[in-house]
């Protein structure tokens, strides 16, 4: 039995005959080497069953939902709507009319800040009142809140970060107030992999009765979820993280928030009656699914919350943790790399990002990928986290249920090649 750091042993790691389910990871990319695939926090690869499930919508329930009376339309509304059953299970909904399906996260947060922007008393934002975030966040919960900002006249205000890539909370009372109307951060970091203090924020947020409004991106896929035990008013994330295909986003509300809050996109499907004066609407989570929604992408969804709960959320998690703790102690090995974010595999995700000396991280991922490594450069949508610590850009490499410790050891072999090209 491999021994792996911190005393993990391959007992917490997932079979890799599940590595066989992922058609993409026998992919030949440059000279005949397979591809090592670390990309997983852009999106995820899609299992056989995902895409099985895809095709069996198209090839045979194919129809538009909600509409039509005849045997093919009802299957793709049973398909559909089972789709949203699963998900809610999936996340602890304590009703599956509080799940809304969307396109992605990005749009889950934009539908938040929308109706709060619409909304009366007491949940309207205006200029006499503030919206809170964090320096961490990805630009989908950013540039929302600016543009509400901008329209409404209230004030952004954001928890900075420490040196070591976690929320700055010291000045927790000063920057959630009485004044706050929405508190919104993310569970678990896409550039630092932090993983956020949630109860925290949400016991400060329910002191001065702000909503709290939780992107849980980069966590939905690899964790068990519970928006019960969260505590938040809203819970955004997106399918194609999760083995489902993209397309497909999910915005969890409260139901009697869902119930008072006013739609964002008006059209078919979410209304109850029209004229040409005025209309009112169809119940949540109808009421903010204008138009033909996403239904293969939606059924897509659901195949992958099966693939994945049959697997278990709990093993997933453990796996992921043993595959870190081995990543960060590998990683930190490597002269002149330094980790941008916590350097304990305690409190973080999987995605870990780095520099390399003054190597460009676009040049490392360039050199990376002759040697078949697929990972991400940039500033991975979350540049106010660079502009904090200094650097233009990362390299980060993110891991999922079917990373392998040889995966890691790939990883560190190709930095090793990147140091020699450039000297
Ligand atoms: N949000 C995705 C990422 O962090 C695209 O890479």
């Amino acid at each position: 039995m491999t021994q792996l750091p911190g005393l993990l042993t391959q007992s917490a790691l997932l079979d890799e005959a599940i590595r066989k389910d992922f058609p993409l990871l026998d992919r030949v990319v440059h000279d005949g080497k397979k591809i090592v695939y670390l990309d997983s926090a852009a999106t995820s690869q899609k299992p056989r069953q995902v895409l099985d499930a895809l095709n069996e919508y198209y090839e045979r329930h194919n129809a538009n939902v909600h509409r039509g009376v005849y045997l093919v339309a009802e299957e793709a509304t049973a398909l559909y709507e089972g789709a949203r059953d699963k998900v809610a299970r999936f996340i602890n909904a304590p009703s599956r009319d509080e799940v809304i399906f969307t396109k992605n996260a990005s749009e889950s947060l934009n539908l938040v800040a929308n109706m709060l922007g619409w909304a009366d008393e007491p949940y309207r934002v205006d200029n006499e009142t503030e919206i809170v975030i964090t320096e961490m966040e990805h630009h989908s919960n950013i540039v929302p809140w600016q543009l509400l900002a901008q329209r409404t006249g209230a004030k952004l205000r954001w928890f900075g970060l420490t040196d070591d890539g976690r929320l700055d909370l010291s000045n927790i009372d000063e920057i959630i107030t009485e004044k706050t109307k929405i508190v919104s951060f993310t569970l678990v970091s896409n550039l630092l992999g932090t993983h956020n203090p949630v109860e925290a924020i949400v016991r400060r947020a329910q002191q001065v009765g702000a909503l709290v409004c939780i992107d849980a991106s980069q966590a939905a896929p690899h964790m068990p979820l519970d928006v019960q035990a969260l505590q938040a008013d809203f819970v955004a994330f997106t399918g194609h993280k999760m083995c489902g295909p993209t397309g497909i986003g999910v915005l969890w509300g409260r139901q009697e928030l869902l119930e008072d809050l006013p739609p964002f996109l008006g059209g078919g499907e979410m209304i109850e009656t029209v004229s040409m004066h005025s209309s009112t609407y169809a119940p949540a989570p109808h009421k903010f699914e204008a138009g033909t929604p996403p239904i293969a992408q939606a059924v897509g969804l659901g195949a992958a919350v099966d693939y994945l709960s049959a697997i278990g959320m709990d093993k997933i998690a453990a796996h992921e943790h043993a595959i870190t703790e081995y990543a960060v102690k590998r990683l930190l090995e490597v002269p002149d790399l330094r980790i941008i974010g916590p350097t304990t595999a305690e409190d973080r995700g999987a995605a870990i990002s780095f520099t390399l000396g003054d190597i460009h991280p676009h040049d490392v991922g360039q050199v990376l990928d002759e040697e078949g490594i697929a990972v991400r450069v940039g500033h991975h949508c979350a540049r106010p986290v660079c502009l904090r610590y200094g650097i233009p850009a990362t390299t980060r490499a993110s891991f999922y249920l079917y990373s392998t410790p040889a995966e890691v050891d790939a990883l560190v072999d190709g930095l090793e090649h990147v140091r020699n090209f450039f000297g």
